[in-house]
C-alpha cells in the first residue's frame, strides 16, 4: 500500500439530473430548482472532498464534460487493483459517452507510469466498474454484482484480467442496481448489506462465505438512505447520514461515521462511494 489512499473524483461543474436511468433519478425535482440545485450539489461535493482529505486521502480531480452529468460518479469508470485498470462498458446510452473520457484519463495515468496496464471490457459486455465490483481486502477477492447493469458474463473478464477470485452476487431489484448501493465490505471484515437486493442464491453464498457474526444486515430505510454507499478507510466511514440504528451498530463495532448531506447526488441514485474511485488498492499477492 502507498502512504496515503489515492482517490479519483470528477468535478461537479456539469453535474445535473436530466434523465432517468434508475428509479431514484428525478429530473423534474432537479429542474424545479435549477440554479440552486447546481449550487447545492457543488457545496456537497466540496464537503465530501474535504472530509476525504481530512481522513488522510489524496484526491485527484478529473474535469467534468458538458452533457455527461453522471461522470461525477467515477466508481463506474473502471475496476482498479495492483496498478491495473479494467475500463467499464456502460449499459445505458446516456452514460456511454463517459467511456472515452475515462479512457483518456487512464491512458494518461499509464503514460505517466502510474498504472502498468489498462484494458477494457469488450463492447456489449456491460460492466460498470467498481460500482459493481468491490475489492474485499480482508478476503482478497472481488465481490461482483450483476443484473440490472453489469452482465454475468463480465465476471470471467474480471477474473482473467486480475487473476484474483471473483464472487458473483445477483442483484434483483431496480432500486439497488449497482452492488455499491446495497453492499459494503468493511475493513474489520464485516459485510454490510441489504438482503432483499440479492437473489436467494446470492444470500446463501454470503451465508456460506462469511460467518454470521460478521454480517450486518441493513433495513430498507437504511439502504434507501444510501448508508451502504460509504467510503471506508480504516475505522472511518464517510457516508450519507446513517439512520440512528445503523449508526449505533457501526459505532459498537468501532467505526466512526462522518455523516454528510449528499442529497443532491442521492437524487441521481448515488452517494459517497460512487463519487470516488480508489486508484491505489493492492492485493497481498502483489505487495
Ligand atoms: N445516475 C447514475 C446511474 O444511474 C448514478 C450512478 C451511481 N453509481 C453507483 N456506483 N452507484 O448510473
Amino acid at each position: 500500500m502507498g502512504d496515503s489512499a489515492r482517490i479519483l473524483m470528477t468535478s461537479p461543474d456539469h453535474y445535473e439530473v436530466c434523465y432517468a436511468i434508475n428509479p431514484w433519478m428525478k429530473p423534474e425535482e432537479w429542474a424545479a430548482d435549477q440554479g440552486q440545485a447546481r449550487h447545492r450539489a457543488k457545496g456537497q461535493w466540496a464537503a465530501l472532498a474535504a472530509a476525504l482529505q481530512a481522513a488522510g486521502m489524496t484526491i485527484e480531480v478529473m474535469p467534468a464534460e458538458p452533457g455527461l452529468p453522471d461522470l461525477v460518479f467515477p466508481a463506474n469508470a473502471a475496476i482498479v487493483l495492483d496498478r491495473r485498470a479494467l475500463l467499464a462498458r456502460f449499459r445505458h446510452p446516456e452514460r456511454q459517452g463517459e467511456e472515452a473520457c475515462f479512457r483518456r484519463l487512464f491512458d494518461g495515468l499509464r503514460q505517466q507510469g502510474r498504472l502498468d496496464e489498462v484494458d477494457q471490457f469488450p463492447p456489449e459486455e456491460f460492466q460498470e466498474g467498481a460500482g459493481d465490483c468491490i475489492w474485499d481486502a480482508e478476503r482478497q477477492w472481488f465481490w461482483a454484482g450483476h443484473g440490472p447493469r453489469s452482465t454475468a458474463a463480465s465476471l470471467d473478464g474480471i477474473r482473467r484480467f486480475f487473476g484474483r477470485p471473483v464472487i458473483g452476487l445477483e442483484l434483483v431489484t431496480e432500486r439497488f442496481y449497482h452492488l455499491d448501493t446495497c453492499f459494503a465490505a468493511l475493513s474489520g471484515g464485516e459485510i454490510l448489506y441489504y438482503p432483499a437486493a440479492f437473489s436467494a442464491e446470492s444470500r446463501a453464498i454470503l451465508g456460506e462465505l462469511v460467518p454470521a457474526e460478521r454480517h450486518i444486515a441493513a433495513t430498507a430505510e437504511e439502504a434507501a438512505a444510501f448508508s451502504l454507499n460509504a467510503v471506508n478507510i480504516g475505522r472511518q466511514l464517510i457516508m450519507a447520514p446513517p439512520p440512528p440504528r445503523l449508526r449505533a451498530l457501526l459505532e459498537e463495532r468501532g467505526y466512526h461515521c462522518a455523516a454528510l448531506d449528499l442529497s443532491s447526488f442521492v437524487l441521481s441514485g448515488g452517494a459517497a462511494f460512487c463519487m470516488t474511485l480508489r486508484l491505489d488498492l493492492t492485493s497481498r499477492a502483489a505487495a
